[in-house]
């Protein structure tokens, strides 16, 4: 209960502050800023007879759920979390802010989405404002281990794979509990390690291992734990990620190309690599996506 304990609960901690943290969160920045991202993103909907005058939420789901599974992964954990309409949420490394339209626009709920990387941030609300979902979802420019709010700003918190950008896992997880109102739910969907053996780069959160920071779900558990939080309940994604992977290996083999809209946008350079280094790892057994729902005490 380190947070709770706290006295004075400042909106920053210090370990943002550290250099370690500074210069590997510069790095992972730069690793996904591409500078011409928003018009990417208009000109493949173009080329998939989508008007960008008249866009839903769904119709960017192809391209802003940047993690394992997209869409469905998030249908999928919003089931498992009950985040209710009316909620205050914090999005944890919200990239082009998806999840948050989607917990805006099917669930009802009020979304702050926060990313390191500055170009996700404005391309994340250029698309909000696009779909008439700005009154709803915000984005800010910020670091996940200094989080830009009040203690017991939120009523519920969730991050999708975020954690394997970041080393300490304990600062991340007791800002996390920092902003969060008792009782409220912090939900994790992130890529962990689930056996032993060296991972195969580069992936698509880091193009070595330098700024890539996999742990196993018993690491998250204890950080979680140590930082006031409860679980709730917990569920491995891995036999739904390999059948993810081969459907969108087989679609791209009939296709002989991908779809003009996804999220090799997002990865910007080496995408056959980084797809191809990460269904290795899944296949090998050497990570899983697992999704880990805790309250917070
Ligand atoms: C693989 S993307 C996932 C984006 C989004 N959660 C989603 O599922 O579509 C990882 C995101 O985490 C962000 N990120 C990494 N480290 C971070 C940190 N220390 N603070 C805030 N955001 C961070 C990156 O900028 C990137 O947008």
């Amino acid at each position: 209960m380190r947070n709770m304990e706290r006295p004075n609960h400042g909106t920053r901690t210090p370990a943002e502050g550290r250099p370690a943290n500074r210069a590997i969160e510069q790095q992972v920045a730069q690793h996904y800023a591409r500078t011409d991202l928003e018009q990417a993103i208009l000109d493949a909907l173009v080329a998939s007879s989508k008007d960008p005058a008249k866009l839903t939420p769904a119709d960017l789901a192809p391209v802003d759920e940047f993690h394992t599974g997209g869409r469905q992964a998030t249908i999928d954990f919003a089931e498992q979390i009950g985040f209710m309409p009316g909620m205050h949420l914090l999005d944890v490394g919200c990239g082009i802010g998806g999840a948050a339209r989607f917990f805006a626009a099917e669930r009802g709920c009020r979304v702050t989405g926060v990313d390191l990387t500055q170009e996700y941030i404005e391309t994340a609300d250029a698309l909000a404002r696009r779909v008439g979902l700005a009154a709803r979802v915000s984005y800010r420019q910020a670091s996940a281990l200094a989080l830009p709010f009040d203690p017991g700003t939120f009523d519920g918190a969730y991050m999708m794979h975020v954690g394997m950008n970041i080393e300490d896992k304990a600062a991340l997880f007791a800002e996390v509990r920092r902003v969060l109102k008792a009782g409220s739910t912090f939900a994790i969907f992130d890529v962990m390690r689930s056996g032993p053996g060296e991972l195969r780069f580069p992936l698509h959160w880091a193009a070595t291992s330098e700024t890539s920071f996999v742990v196993s779900a018993a690491e998250y558990r204890s950080a979680l734990e140590a930082a006031g939080f409860a679980s709730v309940k917990e569920r491995d994604r891995g036999d739904f990620a390999r059948a993810f992977f081969r459907e969108v290996v087989a679609r791209a083999a009939e296709a002989g190309r991908p779809p003009p809209l996804g999220i090799h946008i997002l990865m910007k350079t080496d995408v056959p690599q980084k797809l191809a280094s990460y269904v290795s790892n899944l296949e090998a057994g050497l990570i899983a996506p697992v999704e880990l729902i805790y309250r917070a005490r």
